[in-house]
């Protein structure tokens, strides 16, 4: 039974009452909530009970003040047959320690270095488009951050396996909705036909992961990058083996999918967004060109507008568009008390929409970025990379790449949206198009 301090919400007590509410809008029906219902409200779909809370303060306590009182949501610990104990699955000690060791490939001297490969990847690729070239912008990008997380961090080329790579996120991706459902753990014993798909497209990643690291191990060489960091890694309060090929295998599938997937959504959205605003793509454009030669990091502070056009299109289409954590004790909160092992939900997509904190929250405006109006905002009305320990581990990678790419395809492309085409989000466990995005690109 719901206790009666539970924050009032949405009734949706069975499926069917869930479902015929959201009319498949799942983002538009939260925002209905939230319009309704104010900062905090509570429901239970399929028995358990769920709290969204929409105030930045509530939000920095979920995931500063009180973190501690937290774990880990039911969605990350779905997706553990994926991601088995890697850093965004793991908790407690054995996560900072973990955190600890890979935290030295993500300091601003090696985020140096790999600029430099952001920038070539990205001119590699852009030198196989042509003038007039139709494009699925979102599968392009897709490709590109791949090839980038795979040279920089792991020193490999996926050349010949990016497609199937691709093919095979997809796949394993898709069985995320069944696996959020009730049951699912049981059904997942089943050959059923998601249960198979999964099955292979797991083995078709662990396959390229485990190559990279058995190429590796037999080189013995120290590159100095994350894998190298990873491999030479020994437990010094432990017995000291060092980690286990299987807890590599986890460490390096949650930064492959960790470190592509969200940064090429941002990517898409920016395009997309540029093209339905050609005022901010003029002024983007006068930037980029301004800087005279092919941008690198050190032409980052020269970047400023390409830095607002990005924060905006993160705000409108946060790629991490809500974080979910399990209640380990009973929670007050707003004069309720939401009981231990409840969830509470804190969504970018929700927060980053509301007016309070950005008026016409649904224009895009990379102006509401200047720093005199930024300032006057709480610091928890945007989140996109989360906050606290558990707070994206690659977000000045992140800023750094998605800032090159933008300015640099930006030099020499103007990009069209193909007409006649549906564009909608899907929320999955990021923010995809779910269609992708049809575009056109013609020199500049
Ligand atoms: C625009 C791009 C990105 C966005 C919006 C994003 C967003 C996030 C968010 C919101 C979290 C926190 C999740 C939570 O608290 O439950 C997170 C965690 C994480 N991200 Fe990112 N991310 C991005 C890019 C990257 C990149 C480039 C990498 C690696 C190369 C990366 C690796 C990770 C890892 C390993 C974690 C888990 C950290 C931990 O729990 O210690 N992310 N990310």
């Amino acid at each position: 039974m719901t206790p009666s301090n539970f924050p009032p919400g949405p009734r949706a007590r069975f499926p069917g009452a869930l479902l015929l509410q959201t009319q498949g809008d799942l983002l538009g029906f939260f925002r209905r909530n939230v319009e309704t219902f104010g900062d905090i409200f509570g429901f239970s779909p399929f028995g358990r009970r769920v709290v969204y809370l929409q105030h930045p303060d509530m939000i920095r306590d979920v995931l500063v003040t009180n973190q501690r009182l937290f774990a880990k949501g039911r969605a990350l610990e779905r997706a553990r047959p994926l991601l088995g104990n890697g850093l965004l699955t793991s908790e407690g000690d054995f996560h900072l320690r973990q955190r600890r060791l890979a935290q030295p490939a993500f300091h601003r001297d090696r985020i140096t270095q790999y600029a430099t490969a952001m920038v070539s990847l990205t001119e590699r690729m852009s030198a196989t488009w042509h003038d007039g070239m139709s494009m699925d912008v979102h599968e392009q990008m897709m490709s590109l951050t791949l090839h980038i997380v795979a040279s920089t961090l792991f020193g490999t080329t996926v050349d010949d396996e990016a497609k199937e790579l691709h093919d095979a996120l997809d796949g394993a991706l898709e069985s995320f909705n069944m696996r959020m459902l009730p049951g699912s753990e049981l059904m997942e014993r089943l050959p059923l036909p998601w249960v198979r798909r999964f099955n292979r497209s797991r083995a078709r990643l662990d396959a390229t992961v485990y190559r990279i690291i058995r190429e590796r191990r037999a080189s013995s060489e120290d590159r100095g990058d994350l894998l190298s960091m990873l491999l030479s890694a020994t437990d010094a309060e432990g017995d000291g083996t060092g980690m286990s090929d299987e807890q590599l295998r986890d460490e390096v599938m949650t930064l492959f999918l960790a470190g592509h997937e969200t940064t090429a959504n941002a990517l898409t959205w920016v395009w997309y967004l540029l093209c339905r605003n050609p005022k901010a793509e003029e002024r983007l454009h006068a930037e980029v060109d301004a800087l005279g030669h092919t941008p690198t990091i050190a032409d980052l502070p020269r970047l400023e507008y390409t830095r607002r056009v990005v924060m905006e299109a993160m705000r409108l289409y946060p790629p991490a568009y809500a974080i979910g954590r399990r209640v380990l004790e009973d929670y007050e909160v707003g004069g309720y008390t939401i009981p231990a092992d409840s969830m509470v939900v804190v969504s970018q997509f929700l927060v980053h929409r509301d007016p309070r904190w950005f008026p016409k929250p649904d224009v895009f405006d990379p102006d509401r970025w200047l720093p005199e109006i930024a300032a006057t905002r709480p610091k928890f009305s945007y989140f996109p990379f989360g906050a606290g320990t558990r707070i994206c581990i690659g977000e000045q990678f992140a800023w750094t790449e998605a800032i090159l790419v933008v300015a640099t395809l930006a030099q020499r492309w103007r990009f069209w949206l193909a007409p006649k085409q549906r564009i909608s989000v899907q929320p999955r466990i990021t923010l995809r198009p779910k269609y992708g995005i049809k575009m056109v690109v013609r020199d500049r």
